[in-house]
């Protein structure tokens, strides 16, 4: 059954559409230009293709990976927008994971100074959080997404039949993304992912709406992450760091993303933020998936020193995205680094 979402954010009005992907009617544009990789488009050009009507439509197919988030890929879809001579009225779009929606939404952000652009995620990580929300950008060699843009897309149409093609451990990776936002928005939410069981697909879908619509919520009362926003990125301060010292290349980002979440989790019990038990509900969650992964920090006061890279750092001061029980969160800026430090001991 397919089901609509509006999100108002101050600068744009979009729909979400969840359901089996129909017919994209994009007669408004002059020129479409879909951008995605040899192994989304291998697997799901054809059929997202024969959904689009349109008289001026080209295809740009990108190289796989992380590792072409940058500053060249960039290049390569602004030179073939150029070369296609796309008009301000014509939009791109953008299918594939969240790498793709990253560099695209960018590309559609800065290409004579802003066009539109459709997100059509292909992996649950992109489905439940890239996709939505506007952040573009891509990688440099000081970081990852440090130069970017916010820019909304248009519409996004999710289609959890895509997820069929996706490696299992891609899908578990998106399932840490799930966890986060309802631990840090929802009870109720979280207490259905302990009763329910994601690759039953019934339940796959009404979690991605269910995370989609949260996240829009979110997003709608604090576009630039000035605020609430910054819950979204619960376990993300410690997950960083660990991509960072594996050099993103042993785990996937909700892998670090629920090591980071097992970490935060310390550091709220001992603030008094988490009891015992909903700490223990929250690992008992990620267990369920093999999410409940333990990184080994081998010099505490290195990867202390890395989270002063991180965004949310400002005036040298550490931001901490923590849970406040299960439902809530909390931004913390105020913690004694002796605290922080014996957090880490604990995974030393
Ligand atoms: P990804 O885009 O690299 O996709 C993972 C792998 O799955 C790739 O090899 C891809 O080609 C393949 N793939 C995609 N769809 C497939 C399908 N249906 N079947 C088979 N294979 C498929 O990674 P990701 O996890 O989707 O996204 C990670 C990126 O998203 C990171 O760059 C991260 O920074 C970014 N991100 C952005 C936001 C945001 O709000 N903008 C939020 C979270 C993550
Ligand atoms: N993925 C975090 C955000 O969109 O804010």
């Amino acid at each position: 059954m397919s089901t609509k979402i509006e999100i108002s954010t101050q600068t744009e009005r979009y729909v979400i559409n969840f359901g089996i992907l129909e017919k994209l009617e994009l007669g408004e544009y002059s020129k479409v230009l879909l951008v995605t990789n040899h192994v989304v488009g291998g697997l799901h050009l054809d059929r997202v293709m024969s959904k689009i009507t349109h008289q001026d439509l080209s295809i740009l197919l990108l190289d796989d990976g992380e590792e072409n988030k940058n500053f060249v890929t960039l290049q390569k879809i602004i030179d073939f927008a150029l070369q296609k001579q796309l008009d301000r009225k014509s939009v791109m779009i953008a299918l594939g994971g969240g790498v793709i929606s990253d560099i695209v939404g960018f590309a559609s952000g800065i290409y004579q100074r802003g066009i539109a652009f459709i997100n059509i995620p292909t992996t649950l990580l992109a489905q439940v959080d890239a996709s939505v929300g506007g952040k573009t950008g891509i990688n440099t060699t000081y970081g990852k997404n440090l130069v970017g843009l916010f820019h909304q897309p248009s519409a996004v149409y999710i289609d959890t039949d895509f997820l069929q093609t996706l490696p299992t451990r891609e899908f578990i990776s998106g399932i840490a993304e799930i966890i986060k936002i309802a631990v840090c928005f929802d009870f109720e939410f979280f207490a259905f992912l302990e009763k329910c069981d994601l690759k039953n697909p019934q339940d796959l879908q009404k979690a991605v709406q269910k995370s989609v619509a949260l996240k829009a919520k979110v997003v709608a009362k604090d576009e630039k992450e000035r605020g609430v926003r910054a819950g979204l990125n619960y376990g993300h301060t410690f997950g960083h760091v660990i991509e960072l010292e594996t050099e993103y290349k042993k785990y996937l980002h909700g892998e670090a993303v629920a090591m980071g979440i097992l970490m935060a989790n310390v550091l709220a019990y001992k603030e008094g933020l988490l009891t015992l038990q909903e700490k223990d509900r929250i690992f008992q969650l990620l267990q369920t998936y093999g999410l409940a992964l333990h990184y080994e920090i081998k010099n505490t006061e290195l990867f202390y020193q890395k989270f002063f890279l991180d965004k949310k750092t400002q005036n040298q001061k550490l931001h901490f995205v923590l849970p406040d029980g299960i439902g809530n969160v909390r931004i913390c800026n105020d913690i004694a680094k002796d605290r922080i430090m014996e957090v880490l001991g604990e995974f030393s």
